[in-house]
């Protein structure tokens, strides 16, 4: 057994070899460590690090993100997914704008109440914010105590979860609740990593469960395999005589909630009905793959010119032309939006009008 506690070792660890310039880091404020807690849900620190930085240049304090459009968030968050968590980031930021005079509440309680933070990311914006040691359990901090207290069953059960919580509770320094906080997630990060993990530079090997029986690459208990659905589905790449696109704004739940895409449906006549387009004048491109989490999908796009008259059908007001000039300022689905900038990235209007 170690003679020095498990948060004394960790963080003099973290003191020599932990991470000390990610951007949220230097200029800690509530609400950069906030804005990068969002991003940093289920994406990695390498991957969120260019979002963070784009997003708070453009949106550096919680006034001017409470005024912004969700078609602005929505651009900035193009293509690191989940957009729901861009929606509740906004949503957010007006109620902070409208009850907390352009600030972050800073108790776990006020944090929780608000669209989009849960337990753990309450207490990670808390600990940073406020320097208050505080229990946070992100997939990394995960790991380290289902190995450290070899703590078997997948984590996302609430029975497992509640046991992960009460571990990591028990070892909670007194003090320097930030440092801690990044301290422990970094170790699961770069040493207590899923594959490969270094246990033989682990500042709290010495009384690691697992470690010592054998069983780090056992834990955590894997999820229990996803079914994986397919779904496969036609779009429309209709071109106005300006070279604008017809984009059809999502529904706000479900896959790409709230982003604008291309009209889109599993029957493509029943499509090129809905559009009122002629099937003779659409060219089809090659399909293209996508994988979600949950979903392979395999979309066939066509493409062709709008109809005079199609062009001034009235637009619903989840339909609008979008210009490529526009294309990079509203929130637009990875594939969809490498569909349209490898076919129309240049001149649109003429190469495919018959
Ligand atoms: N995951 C969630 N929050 C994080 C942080 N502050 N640093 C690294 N990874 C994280």
């Amino acid at each position: 057994m170690a003679d020095t506690s498990f948060s004394t070792r960790l963080l003099t660890w973290w003191d020599r070899h932990g991470r000390k310039n990610l951007p949220w880091q230097n200029e800690r404020t509530p609400y950069r460590v906030w804005v990068a807690e969002i991003m940093l849900q289920q994406t990695q620190v390498k991957t969120v690090i260019p979002y963070f930085e784009r997003f708070t240049a453009r949106f550096p304090d919680m006034n001017t993100l409470a005024d912004a459009s969700v078609d602005e968030v929505l651009a900035l968050w193009s293509g690191l997914g989940y957009y729901a968590r861009a929606r509740n980031l906004l949503r957010t930021a007006k109620i902070c704008a409208e009850q907390h005079t352009g600030e972050l509440p800073l108790t776990p309680e006020a944090l929780l109440a608000l669209p989009g933070i849960g337990e753990s990311t309450a207490n990670a914006i808390w600990s940073q914010a406020n320097n208050h040691p505080a229990v946070v359990l992100d997939g990394n901090v995960q790991r380290v105590f289902a190995r450290h207290d070899a703590i078997a069953g997948w984590p996302g059960k609430s029975s497992v979860r509640r046991k992960l919580w009460s571990a990591a509770e028990q070892v909670l320094p007194e003090s320097r609740g930030a440092d801690y906080t990044q301290a422990v997630m970094d170790l699961g990060a770069t040493l207590c990593t899923r594959k490969n993990p270094v246990c033989d530079q682990c500042p709290v090997n010495s009384d690691c469960s697992s470690f010592r029986t054998g069983t780090v690459e056992q834990l955590p208990t894997p999820r229990p395999r996803l079914k994986i659905t397919a779904h496969s589905f036609h779009v429309l790449i209709l071109i106005d005589d300006q070279g604008r696109v017809l984009l059809e704004r999502r529904p706000p739940t479900g896959i790409w909630g709230g982003l604008w895409s291309l009209p889109e449906h599993h029957n493509r006549q029943a499509l090129e009905q809905r559009l009122g387009v002629e099937h003779d004048d659409m060219q089809s491109l090659p399909s293209l793959r996508h994988q979600l989490t949950h979903m392979k999908m395999t979309i066939h796009p066509h493409i062709g010119p709008a109809k005079p008259l199609a062009t001034g059908v009235e637009c619903n007001q989840d339909q609008r032309w979008f210009g490529p000039q526009d294309w990079s300022k509203i929130g637009l689905p990875k594939p969809i939006r490498q569909l349209l900038e490898s076919h129309l990235a240049g001149d649109t209007t003429m190469s495919i009008r018959k």
